[in-house]
């Protein structure tokens, strides 16, 4: 490996010095340049884009930003700095020292997890493909661009710890995370939503949104983790992960702000109107959310879980933010579910706290995606506007858990398949939903300019004002 080629790939794992890491990067790289030529962004590799890299963790370092072609881009490795005298937070070794080498009957399992997380990061990049076409305009393009290149980044970070913890079989999950593609029908991507192509920005704010977050509740859960560099290397990733969900917040923020434009120009909540306008009725932007949030969902796993309580008893995979519970060994503690009883209606089932932490986790993760109704309320309250953005039940159009296939109403209330059926297409997008959605994507890549089906952002990136020429195109 030339001196010049390690110093294309920032890091601080002390790379230089370490040849059989080097050694097996060096194999990996190229296949990751075939990879993101064939699979990432369709087009624009010639473009020049305003993009932040990862130079160092500390404040000033880990956003430098400047105008870099994608192929270009610097993919680093970082991990958060070491904590001194860091413990195991949680499970039966509790206040034990931390591991910097993975002890061998938990190898084949924290692998599992790594490769679990890592397969999600390039999965992403791959359903995104083809949105920088219809970009609504060149800041929305840059943003795309960026959250591209930070999931490249974290597919890196991941490969980083098969390299350096796993010898041989984590080289070759290395390979195999190229190799399994999104929607592929011989070699898919692990999770189900993964699978499912993004071919409208509506969707996409929505994952960015939702999905996003759904990466931020995982990485926190193996922020806590015991194998201290997978702890690390978490930590950093959700740095980066903040802005993906800004993207999401911000971009559904200015779909309803465009809508109550038009709602009060045109002084009318008729769908008809709106759409004849060019812009997207509220109710709509509620069946995409219920869609991406139900999906979403389904990534904690099953409600209750004999593999999370393992992972959580040999301090694998925590609770996020595990430092704000009481108790961080579990043993003796329960939780209460609700689950269908089968007959239309719904009981309660108390099962030991560590066979629930998927659903401790999803609980949180609620929580958090709550905050953003919250913010779009007050859009449409300032209007003088009725209507309300809420997040459905999570007993809703689940496929994983006790609620798989159980129909309910979006308010969780069990009802049967006819009545389910019979209001699917209020609840959910239809073809003729996305038919039009996808009908309003065409392309804004003039400086300053925007897709009428969306309003300005608010401020620009880094700084630079809102018709900054974001990307340069070839
Ligand atoms: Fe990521
Ligand atoms: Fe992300």
């Amino acid at each position: 490996m030339s001196l010049n080629y390690l110093d294309r790939i920032p890091n601080n794992v002390d790379l230089g010095a370490n040849r059989a890491l080097q050694r097996a990067l060096e194999h990996w790289q190229p296949e990751f340049m075939g990879w993101w030529h064939d699979l990432g962004p369709s087009d624009f590799q010639a473009a020049d884009v305003y993009l932040r890299t990862a130079t160092s963790v500390d404040s000033k370092g880990w956003a430098t930003y400047g105008f870099v072609r994608m192929p270009e881009y610097r993919w680093g490795i970082f991990l958060a700095e070491p904590e001194t005298d860091r413990r195991i937070g949680f499970g039966d070794n509790f206040g034990k020292e931390v591991w910097q080498q993975i002890p061998g009957e938990h190898r084949s399992t924290l692998r599992r997890l790594i490769v679990t997380q890592g397969d999600t990061e390039p999965a992403s990049v791959e359903q995104q493909r083809l949105l920088g076409h219809t970009a609504p305009s060149l800041y929305d393009l840059r943003n795309l661009f960026q959250v591209n290149v930070e999931e490249g980044r974290h597919l890196w970070a991941m490969v980083y710890l098969l390299h350096a913890y796993f010898g041989r079989d984590g080289r070759e999950e290395a390979e195999e995370l190229l190799e399994r593609h999104s929607g592929d029908a011989n070699k898919p991507r692990i999770l189900s939503t993964f699978n499912e192509p993004i071919r409208d920005w509506l969707s996409f704010f929505m994952f960015t949104y939702f999905t996003d977050r759904d990466g931020k509740f995982q990485l926190k859960s193996l922020a806590e983790s015991s194998f201290d560099p997978l702890s690390r290397t978490c930590k950093f990733m959700l740095t980066e992960e903040a802005h993906h969900m800004f993207v999401g917040d911000t971009g559904i923020s200015r779909v309803i702000k465009r809508t109550l434009e038009v709602m009060q120009e045109l002084n009318t909540d008729d769908p008809v109107a709106i759409r004849k306008a060019g812009a997207i009725e509220l109710p709509l932007v509620q069946k995409y959310l219920n869609f991406w949030f139900s999906s979403s969902l389904d990534l904690f796993g099953g409600d209750s879980s004999s593999n999370a309580a393992s992972y959580f008893a040999n301090g694998l995979k925590g609770r996020p933010d595990e430092a704000r519970f009481e108790d961080h060994v579990a043993a003796g503690l329960t939780f209460t579910l609700e689950l269908p009883d089968g007959q239309g209606g719904v009981t309660n089932e108390v099962i030991p706290m560590r066979n629930a932490i998927n659903e401790v986790t999803r609980d949180a993760y609620v929580k958090d995606c709550e905050l953003g109704m919250k913010r779009w309320n007050k859009l449409i309250e300032k209007t003088g506007h009725g209507f309300r953005m809420t997040l459905p039940s999570t007993r809703f159009r689940r496929t994983i858990g006790s609620w798989a296939n159980v129909p309910t109403d979006p308010a969780g209330n069990p009802i049967s398949r006819e009545e389910f059926d019979a209001h699917r297409d209020e609840w959910l997008p239809t073809e003729g939903d996305r038919a039009y959605i996808y009908s309003l994507m065409k392309g804004v890549l003039e400086r300053g300019k925007m897709a009428a089906w969306i309003a300005p952002p608010e401020r620009g990136i880094n700084n630079q004002p809102i018709d900054f020429e974001y990307v340069r195109l070839a």
